[in-house]
């Protein structure tokens, strides 16, 4: 249910999810007010009034109850039960002094266009199961076991061909299955990769399991590991797991893996704790529904190349060497229970085809749910993380490229980077004139640490409030406690130690700036590399289609501004969440769909970033908030100081 809360007196108004948090909704709507400890509910700094409306706000020691009987609350203690009218007082918006710039708007990448993004599909599954029923060998008709199935199968479905088999352990039990289950018995069947290749028969079972067809589709990331589990007769998720990636213990990026791989037994090792992380999510969800792994039919696999190469067990040494090789880019279909994966020992394992060492399979299944090959117009395709996955393209053609941004959006290289968890820094205002911050953690925890998202709100925040330059130095001739000498160099107290989890002040230096910089840099040249290779610039893209976890919490506006996305027309920016699952969840539903894939391979062709010489200018150029090229961010020059 959609609720309206308007803030006075600057008239802003949004409308909300009900049970929102109201402190996270002023922070999304750019309306300022003082907020230190995140939304922990003790640092009593987040007084609002509520003028109109009824809250679910909790009574805090922050609060006396005279305050709470005349309206005033703790924002951050608030939840939005109705349409509220909220004042934000002078002293909490400003400490007394007034704003004099016109509020900002915030806007995060919404959903909406989802559906247009991926299109429609049919439940019509590349896994089938089909009841039989089968009339008992006589001396006059003693055909094999496996002759009699196959006639039935033709029998009942004219148009299809004769099926294939390819399991002799299929054929070892085939005879008993019959006979046991009274020659009544469910035949799995997978389609042929192409349309002219006929079904195979992966699977008997004894009486009719045709209510029982489930599919599992994966996405193994470096950190994290995600699976639906999806009732393939009707299409519908029926549920999910995450776990993070047990092989984190060797390495948090997947060049750290990589070099953990050449130990002796290392790729044994990565092999055995990718399988274990799948296993365990396979255990999850089949509790969830009370079904047996063994009910799984089918298990469609989506994950960067190494990623990919470790799950087979293969070395991945030359992914990391110069000239880039992947020992393959296509993985054979394998039946899950080879590589250790709890499962029936029929089921296959479907894993994504990738293009090149840095851009794998989770970025195919991303394209290919999102359906760039079959737009007229062109699209820039963005997945960010360790390494900013890029694609441009229609469905005449695509070019692709992966740039090392490093760890900054996940918090490596920052002084206090952390993942997406509780009490991460998640949001960030400035007051331009105070200069006192409003900070929103994850679950209004305790502050202790800035994971991605933050940091990009405090970088575009910083820059906007002329804190910092546009190189990512801070402005020496500020006069404020918080701007200060430490001992990495000049840095801004985000946090002081009185207020974080940690018991030390949390701040922002500029060598973080540096490789935030650096970061967004690669991305940006990236993007530049590619279009000039086409002869295109940004005004020829039509959509720019964010993917990964991290494009959930991207605020385009702040990413605008430090440069980490191009500056067009706010329309054209979609989110696709996590593409890789989508596709993989998608290709497992419908079969047509799953047989594009092949067109999306076909369209894509790489570009090696690493020792371009275009791309490194457009990184040169790329090292400035938000570029040394003003003319590219004009919506960026109307909001910077000076
Ligand atoms: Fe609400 Fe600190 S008490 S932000």
């Amino acid at each position: 249910m959609k609720r309206k809360v308007k803030f006075l007196p600057d008239n802003i108004s949004v409308t909300v999810e009900h049970g929102e948090n109201l402190l996270t909704v002023a922070a999304n709507a750019g309306v300022f007010i003082q907020a230190f400890c995140g939304g922990d509910g003790t640092c009593g700094k987040c007084r609002i009034k509520l003028e109109k409306g009824n809250d679910s706000s909790t009574q805090t020691a922050s609060l006396n109850l005279d305050d709470h009987a005349e309206g005033y609350r703790l924002a951050c203690q608030t939840n939005v039960i109705s349409d509220l009218v909220v004042r934000i007082p002078e002293e909490v918006s400003a400490r007394g002094k007034a704003l004099k710039r016109k509020p900002k708007t915030t806007r995060s990448i919404s959903a909406r266009s989802l559906e247009v993004l991926i299109g429609q599909w049919d439940i019509d599954p590349p896994v089938e199961k089909r009841f039989i029923k089968l009339s008992p060998p006589t001396v006059e008709d003693n055909v094999s076991d496996m002759k009699r199935l196959m006639r039935k199968i033709r029998q009942d479905c004219h148009a299809c061909k004769e099926p294939t088999y390819d399991h002799p352990e299929l054929l070892k039990e085939l005879p008993f299955t019959l006979r046991e289950a009274d020659w009544e018995v469910t035949v799995i069947l997978l389609r042929g990769k192409r349309v002219e290749e006929p079904d195979r028969i992966i699977a008997v079972e004894p009486g009719d399991t045709t209510d029982k067809l489930y599919g599992l589709a994966v996405d193994i990331g470096t950190t994290t590991v995600c699976a639906v589990l999806l009732d393939l007769n009707n299409g519908k998720t029926i549920a999910e797991a995450s776990a993070y990636n047990d092989q984190i213990s060797c390495g948090e990026d997947v060049i750290s893996r990589i070099v953990y791989s050449r130990r002796p037994g290392g790729i044994q090792e990565l092999q055995t704790k990718v399988v274990h992380t799948i296993n365990k999510i396979i255990e999850t969800v089949c509790k969830k529904v009370i079904i047996s792994p063994s009910d799984i039919s089918y298990i469609m696999a989506a994950g960067n190349t190494t990623m990919s190469h470790m799950l087979f067990g293969l070395d991945s040494r030359f992914i990391r060497e110069a000239p880039y090789t992947p020992t393959c880019s296509q993985f054979p279909l394998t039946r899950a229970a080879q590589l250790n994966v709890t499962a029936h020992p029929s089921v296959r394992l479907f894993l994504y085809p990738g293009i090149a060492s840095y851009v794998g399979g989770d970025i195919v299944s991303g394209v290919h749910a999102c359906r760039l090959h079959k737009q007229e117009k062109v699209c820039l395709f963005i997945d960010i993380g360790t390494n900013g996955e890029i694609v441009i393209g229609n469905r005449d053609w695509m070019i692709c490229a992966a740039c090392s941004a490093g760890p900054a959006f996940e918090g490596g290289g920052i002084s206090y980077g952390m993942r997406v968890d509780r009490g991460a820094i998640e949001n960030f205002h400035i007051h331009p004139e105070t200069l006192d911050p409003m900070i929103v953690t994850i679950d209004h925890a305790k502050p202790r640490g800035i994971c991605g998202s933050g940091l990009i709100s405090i970088v575009a925040e910083l820059l906007e409030a002329g804190v910092i330059d546009q190189r990512g130095k801070f402005n020496r001739n500020l006069d404020h406690p918080r701007v200060r000498k430490g001992p990495d160099g000049y840095e801004y107290v985000i946090v002081w130690a009185k207020g974080s989890l940690i018991g030390e002040d949390l701040t922002i230096t500029e060598i973080d700036l540096d490789n935030l910089i650096r970061a967004k840099g690669a991305m940006y040249a990236g993007y530049m590399t590619l279009l000039e290779t086409v002869g295109m610039t940004f005004n020829d893209l039509d959509r720019v289609i964010l993917a990964g976890n991290f494009g959930a919490y991207i605020d385009l506006e702040r990413a605008i501004s430090i440069g980490l996305l191009p500056d067009l027309d706010r329309e054209k920016f979609y989110y696709l969440g996590n593409g890789s699952l989508m596709g993989a969840q998608i290709s497992l539903t419908d079969h047509k769909r799953f047989r594009e894939r092949l067109e999306v391979i076909k369209l894509m062709t790489n570009i090696e970033m690493s020792e371009n010489p275009r791309f490194m200018n457009h990184y040169m150029a790329s090292l400035f908030l938000p570029h040394t090229d003003m003319t590219l961010f004009p919506t960026v020059l109307e909001k910077l100081p000076g």
